[in-house]
């Protein structure tokens, strides 16, 4: 970043020529995504959308501008991701507040959301309420939650997690959004009265392999909590602790839908659960990505 800074008072920065720039020190500092995250960079310091970028290629940047985009670069560059240096981050139809207390939602745990939605239009849907479990920065549950009032279909939506830390992004994400979701805290069902069941249990817990952190880019490694992504030797170790309980915690007729990180994992949570009495589990593999779901239904 030097050479920006001993650019900024001798010379003119063109958009263009910014944007140049930027890309090439952050595609040398490892990003992999280096234009995409120019752009975004770029665009919040000047508070114009990527459109208008490209369309002002020729505005000059002021100083002002390139002093606040230098500290935003250098986040950056150390590897931060994205939505930590910008604070938000859109997932399915919501703009999410994020940082480092709480995973970045990735796009595909949207495949997730869209699989919960699906079933409860369903019309033998079962009643009751709808589970986050392991719910993060809360994305899964107000994502639901929004998508079932702009239907006028709401139900009581739960969601919990572990970490103190993580629901306090959740539950302000729910009073920014205005989304009614009752948060509790507690290691998975621990968080929960023993007897309570719901309709639908969606869940993204942690399931890489621990030792395969170590490999992960550092945007993630390095930044994201590793509370979030640790499940442990073979990365099933929530993964065992929801499907001992789930056929019990699902009302009949009820639905599971869980994220792994591998059709692999999938496939090994389909015979936990099978082993649980949640026989006609299925894994769907989600196709913009490495994920897989696992939807398995309680018996009506
Ligand atoms: C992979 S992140 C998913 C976050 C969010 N649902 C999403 O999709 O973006 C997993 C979450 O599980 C939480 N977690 C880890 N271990 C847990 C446990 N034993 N009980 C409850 N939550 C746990 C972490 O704090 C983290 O917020």
């Amino acid at each position: 970043m030097a050479a920006i800074g001993g650019c900024v008072t001798e010379d003119i920065w063109t958009i263009q020529r910014l944007r140049d720039w930027t890309c090439a020190y952050l595609q040398k500092n490892g990003s992999p995504t280096p234009r995409l995250d120019t752009d975004l960079l770029l665009g919040e310091v000047l508070k114009l959308p990527r459109l208008q970028l490209l369309l002002r290629l020729e505005q000059i940047v002021l100083k002002d501008e390139l002093a606040n985009f230098k500290g935003l670069v250098k986040r950056r560059a150390a590897r931060e991701p994205v939505a930590y240096i910008l604070g938000r981050r859109a997932f399915h139809d919501l703009e999410l507040r994020v940082d480092a207390r709480v995973l970045v939602p990735r796009p595909e745990t949207e495949s997730l959301v869209d699989a919960v939605l699906l079933f409860l239009k369903e019309p033998t849907a079962p009643a009751g309420a709808v589970l986050d479990l392991c719910t993060g920065s809360g994305a899964i549950a107000l994502a639901v939650a929004k998508a079932l009032r702009a239907r006028q279909a709401e139900r009581p939506i739960v969601a919990t997690d572990v970490s103190a830390a993580a629901l306090e992004v959740a539950r302000q994400n729910a009073a920014l959004l205005e989304l009614p979701v009752e948060f509790a805290q507690g290691d998975l069902w621990h968080a929960l009265p023993a007897d309570a069941q719901f309709a639908v249990i969606a869940s993204n817990p942690p399931y890489v392999l621990h030792d395969v952190i170590a490999t992960l880019e550092p945007d993630v490694r390095a930044w994201e909590p590793h509370l979030a992504l640790d499940g442990g030797a073979d990365g099933l170790d929530q993964l065992r602790t929801i499907a001992a309980e789930a056929p019990q915690r699902l009302v009949p007729g009820g639905l599971l839908v869980v994220e792994l990180g591998s059709p692999a994992q999938g496939r090994a949570m389909v015979e936990l659960l099978a082993a649980a009495g949640l026989a006609d589990a299925k894994v769907e593999l989600v196709s913009d990505g490495p994920t897989a779901l696992v939807l398995a239904r309680r018996q009506a």
